[in-house]
């Protein structure tokens, strides 16, 4: 059963008193973040179902978000989740040619996982750094200026990884 630990709902009971008394509804977008870090890296519905109840809402108001925001994941993603931006600039440097890169390099497709589980690769809107396109999101951190080479040692580094 999904449920938030005891210790996790005190962090979600913090994150509902940011909001105004009636305003509840607000904490949806990081209750969700809440869930999908805390429920194996991606929201099942019967975590989005955990949260709407938790605010009180419709199950389908969870989902309307969750399908909206790229950064949340539906299904279960690989240990290593390689978020590549595909928007303009990041294409006219190249994004297409790396996009390209990684799928051969780990035989799986946009949106798809590797057999062992380790690399998920997704492709997402601008993330905010054209600058140092092309550029990839790697859990917390940014990649940037990829090229065949980084990807290279970036999924090396994943793989070195404990
Ligand atoms: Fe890729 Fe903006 S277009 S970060």
């Amino acid at each position: 059963m999904v449920k938030f630990s005891e210790d996790k709902m005190k962090e979600v009971n913090e994150i509902i008193a940011r909001y105004p008394e009636g305003k509840q509804k607000s904490a949806l977008i990081p209750l969700l973040h809440l869930a999908q870090e805390e429920f194996g890296g991606w929201l099942s519905p019967a975590s989005m179902d955990h949260v709407a109840s938790i605010l009180n809402i419709e199950p389908i108001e969870a989902y309307e978000v969750a399908t909206f925001y790229s950064m949340y994941n539906l299904q279960p993603v690989g240990k290593n989740l390689f978020e590549v931006c595909h928007t303009g600039p990041c294409m006219l440097n190249g994004s297409d040619r790396i996009i390209d890169y990684i799928k051969k390099k780990l035989n799986i497709g946009v949106g798809e996982t590797t057999a062992d589980g380790m690399f998920t690769l997704k492709t997402v809107e601008c993330l905010g750094a054209c600058g140092y396109a092309p550029l990839m999101q790697l859990g917390q951190n940014y990649r940037e200026h990829l090229t065949e080479e980084k990807v290279d040692s970036i999924i090396e580094e994943c793989r070195n990884k404990k």
